[in-house]
């Protein structure tokens, strides 16, 4: 079959320029029925001597240190935004401009207003457009969401949700720079609410549907840091923690925790959701295993069950090797990266889109302010089960 190729330039070579690259590098090897296959035309990041290393060592054919003088190229027919958050704006609305499909990591943007933007960008221009939600493509999570579309689950009561990480529990940090743009709100626009809460609201919605309402608390345990560009101690705005409460439109209630002062979680994201005939679980750190009680059993063998999801028969593993083997973290990125191209063949949106990227995005918005005006703050979702 003759491949049609779709060429990709991507931007950024930081942690998630990497596992972007080796999503595109496994799709010939592991997806080889689709119809659309990527070629790692150009990758783009600001200094000659980095982005050079990691063309030749991820196989780029080439390279630019302007982004814009990537977009302005013939040969690219895909950017891949895989900078700090600050800049996922601009060159996700001039990549649209140009005509390019848009894949960009997440969050989608700083704030609504800049999300806004970006989402009307893209459907004037009419490209394909993802945000790099990729949690929602390990298999045990998207067995999860097969279970619950299933309906065994029965009714929904509760969804919980904790991104717990505990990197930034020293004040000589500095904020900002290279190394800590994640620290500065200028860059990343909000803390763990931006960066971590913004996984589990997408996680959250897809599995439970839309968020009608939150009411949240943040912290901020360091108050002021040495900035990397300035050399001076600066205010700290960036959420460390934050705790929220909210309703989702099915009736359920939801809680959910992040925080980078948890000592001893390193990325600690789980997940649970308790309905009337059973429940699941899930966490990253275990990420092939998916815990389903089922109140149906009979009684005398009732109990959490394990399940490992590594079977031909369960999601996306047939790609993989044999049953009982696992797979990684990287692999949510391969089938994202599959998806979309399955979507080219398709004509479907690859979900989720930048429009529903805002989605959460409003959610994140109305986390912030309501732990700012100390009140519940309705989130304006309109969630179709993206
Ligand atoms: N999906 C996920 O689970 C996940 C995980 C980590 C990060 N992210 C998101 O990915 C994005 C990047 O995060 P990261 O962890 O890869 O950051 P990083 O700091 O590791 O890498 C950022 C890269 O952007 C480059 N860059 C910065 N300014 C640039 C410019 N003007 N032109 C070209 N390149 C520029 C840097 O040189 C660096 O290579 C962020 O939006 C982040 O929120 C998502």
């Amino acid at each position: 079959m003759e491949k049609k190729e779709i060429r990709i330039g991507l931007i950024g070579c930081g942690f998630m320029g990497r596992t972007h690259s080796n999503g595109y590098k496994r799709i010939p090897n592991f997806f080889p029925d689709l119809q659309y296959t990527p070629v790692m035309k150009a990758v783009c990041s600001r200094t000659e001597e980095t982005v050079k290393a990691f063309a030749q060592q991820w196989g780029y054919e080439s390279y630019e240190t302007d982004w814009k003088a990537l977009i302005a190229r013939d040969d690219i027919d895909a950017v891949d935004i895989c900078v700090p958050n600050n800049m996922h704006k601009e060159i996700a609305i001039a990549a649209a401009e140009a005509g390019k499909m848009v894949l960009c990591e997440k969050p989608l943007s700083r704030n609504l207003e800049e999300g806004k933007q970006m989402v009307e960008a893209v459907r004037k221009a009419g490209v394909k457009n993802t945000i790099w939600y990729n949690y929602r493509r390990l298999p045990a999570v998207t067995l999860a969401k097969q279970i619950i579309e299933s309906g065994k689950l029965g009714k929904i009561f509760h969804y919980r949700s904790n991104f717990l990480q505990d990197w930034t529990i020293n004040e000589n940090l500095p904020q900002g720079g290279r190394a800590f743009w994640r620290m500065d709100a200028n860059a990343a626009g909000s803390g763990v609410t931006g960066d971590l809460l913004a996984h589990c609201i997408d996680l959250a919605m897809w599995l439970n549907g839309g968020i009608e309402d939150v009411s949240s608390v943040t912290e901020i345990f360091v108050k002021q840091r040495k900035h990397e560009d300035t050399g001076h101690l600066e205010e700290v705005k960036i959420d460390d923690a934050c705790i929220f409460h909210c309703h989702f439109a099915n009736g359920s209630l939801g809680l959910f925790e992040s925080t980078r002062y948890a000592r001893g979680h390193k990325a600690l994201f789980t997940f649970e959701i308790n309905g009337e005939h059973g429940s699941l679980k899930w966490d990253l750190h275990d990420l092939n295993r998916l815990e389903y009680f089922n109140n149906t059993d009979d009684s005398n063998v009732k109990g959490w069950r394990s399940i490992h999801v590594t079977d031909g028969d369960q999601p996306y593993m047939d790609k993989w090797w044999v049953p009982g083997l696992s797979i990684g973290y990287e692999h949510s990125f391969v089938h994202q990266a599959a998806d979309f191209f399955k979507s080219l063949e398709s004509g479907e949106d690859c979900h989720p889109t930048f429009a529903d990227a805002l989605q959460t995005q409003r959610v994140c918005e109305a986390v912030i302010d309501s732990a700012k005006d100390r009140q519940w703050k309705d989130t304006q979702v309109e969630w179709k089960n993206q």
